[in-house]
This record gives C-alpha cells, sequence and structure tokens, in this order.
C-alpha cells in the first residue's frame, strides 16, 4: 500500500502543528452507546501519533490503537507508556484493512483524518474503502458506532488560508476525498447506517501554528498538513517565494485575515458518525 505521505520522517514534527480538534464531538457520539464510557473497547485506527488516544484514554475501558506507521506508533507509544503498562491501551503496527484483532471486539471506532490516505482516486467503486469499511464492519459489535474524521471538498477550498498559494496540491488532495454523500452511500453498502454529520466551525487542525502565517517558511511547521506532500519542487519554490515577497512587503498578514475569512463558516473537518446494523 503506498502513502504519499513520508511519516517516518514527518513524526518527528507532527505534534508541533496537529491537535486533537473534536473531541467533544467524539465524545458526544460515545455517549449514545448506551453504555458507560469507562466500560467501551474503542479502537484508534490509523493513530498516528496518538493524539486522540492519549485524551480518549482517561475516558474509556480500553483502546487498540493501529497505525501502519513504524514512527507515528513509536511517538504514540512514548506518549503512552504508563496506559500501555498498565494494560489501558495497546498498539500495533498493521494496516486498517486488515486489523489484528477479533470479530466484534469493539464497540466503537475512530478514525482521524486518515481516509484521504486510502489512495482510490482514479478508480471506480472505492475498493481501498470498501475494503476498510468491510473490516471495521467485521471488527465492531451489532449497535456499535464508527465516528469518521474527515473533510468536506468545501471545507478543502474554504476552510485552509494557504490552499490558494498551492493550487495544483490542492486540486490533487481534493480527489483523495470522498464527497459526503458518497461516503454515506458506501458506508451503508459496508453495514454502517449514518446518523449524524458534525463541523466543529471553531476546531483547527493546526492550533496555534495555522495562525502565524510566516511558519509555512519553516518545513517543520508544515509537518501537520500531507497537502505539502503533493507539492513538486518548483510549485515549493514558488509558493515560498510567494510567501517572502508577501513578508517582505508586509501584506502577509492581511492575506491571511482575506484567506481565512471563509473558514469560519465551514470549519475545517466533519465528523461522520455511522452505527454499525
Ligand atoms: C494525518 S495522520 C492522522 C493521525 C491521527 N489519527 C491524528 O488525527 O492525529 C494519518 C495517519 O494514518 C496512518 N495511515 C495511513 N494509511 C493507513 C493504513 N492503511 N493503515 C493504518 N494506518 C494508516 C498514517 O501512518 C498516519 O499516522
Amino acid at each position: 500500500m503506498s502513502i504519499y505521505e513520508d511519516y517516518q520522517t514527518t513524526s518527528q514534527n507532527y505534534d508541533s502543528t496537529r491537535v486533537p480538534v473534536g473531541m467533544d464531538v467524539v465524545l458526544g457520539c460515545l455517549g449514545t452507546l448506551g453504555k458507560p464510557l469507562s466500560e467501551l473497547a474503542l479502537i484508534d485506527a490509523g493513530c498516528g501519533t496518538g493524539n486522540y488516544s492519549r485524551v480518549l484514554v482517561e475516558h474509556v475501558g480500553h483502546i487498540e490503537a493501529v497505525d501502519l506507521n513504524a514512527g507515528m506508533i513509536e511517538q504514540a507509544q512514548g506518549k503512552l507508556a504508563s496506559e500501555v503498562e498498565a494494560g489501558r491501551i495497546r498498539f500495533q503496527q498493521g494496516s486498517i484493512d486488515a486489523l489484528p484483532l477479533d470479530d466484534q471486539c469493539a464497540d466503537a471506532i475512530v478514525i482521524n483524518q486518515v481516509i484521504h490516505h486510502l489512495e482510490d482516486e482514479g478508480v471506480s467503486g472505492y475498493p481501498r474503502h470498501r475494503k476498510v469499511f468491510t473490516e471495521f464492519a467485521r471488527v465492531i459489535k451489532p449497535g456499535g458506532i464508527l465516528i469518521i474524521n474527515t473533510c468536506s471538498r468545501e471545507q478543502l477550498r474554504k476552510g485552509y488560508w494557504y490552499y490558494d498559494l498551492i493550487p495544483e496540491a490542492v486540486e490533487k488532495l481534493a480527489l483523495k476525498y470522498m464527497e459526503m454523500d458518497a461516503l454515506k452511500a458506501l458506508l451503508s453498502e459496508c453495514g454502517f447506517e449514518c446518523r449524524e454529520r458534525y463541523a466543529p466551525l471553531d476546531a483547527v487542525l493546526q492550533g496555534e501554528t495555522y495562525f502565524k502565517p510566516e511558519g509555512l517558511l519553516d518545513p517543520a511547521c508544515r509537518a501537520g498538513d500531507s497537502t505539502f506532500a503533493l507539492l513538486n519542487d518548483q510549485e515549493l519554490q514558488t509558493m515560498e517565494s510567494d510567501l517572502r515577497a508577501m513578508v517582505a512587503s508586509e501584506t502577509l498578514e492581511d492575506y491571511f485575515r482575506e484567506k481565512d475569512a471563509s473558514r469560519p463558516a465551514v470549519g475545517q473537518s466533519m465528523f461522520v458518525c455511522a452505527v454499525r446494523s
């Protein structure tokens, strides 16, 4: 399975540019299960550096966390060493389309900002997404829930101030994100009923880093957004020289404000809550 982002390298800086947004939405969805949160068996699919698991482990009974990338898991395990030792969470390296877990072992799965990495663009029928959702249907108990944190294409167009500086990469990126209606239909074919969709409008995936536009000149500050991995050298140079020109003419702050004006109305991320039929 190919991954366009080099997460081994990214894992070193990921946490300085990413925060776990929408936690109230996730906890709210888990709360609909009709069981105390402290008794829930949860899967964090594509757990990355464990930012969501770190919060969720304080609330639920047990977490199985799975990620493809060794570097991301290493960061997560370091962060949650005492919870691992206490048996509250287990990390496994593996792919979410073949989870190393038993049938019907989980009350819920959370999957945050991962499905656009499944590389179904240009292929009909979303076979990789289908394989992953079918696998999720295998491990979730009937009546359990799947919480998908992704982005709508409208959010990609209006929710990130810097995306007009890298239009070619954003065009490629948009093709990696399923349209919401197609996602709903595919989930239904895989045994899930979509119940709710939430866009936390004030949640910013990059945290404070997002509001420091000059930061984009630092590769470490770009680590939390894999759109940059879709730039070629020429496009990267153009973006950097556009940024430098705005810094020199002291217009970057105005550019940021103008381009960021549409974000509060659409937000940056979308949470889809679906129930296993
Ligand atoms: C943008 S990061 C999100 C990490 C974490 N969920 C978060 O929100 O902070 C995407 C993660 O998905 C993982 N990933 C991508 N494809 C995967 C797959 N097929 N199986 C497991 N993990 C995968 C990557 O290794 C990476 O850690």
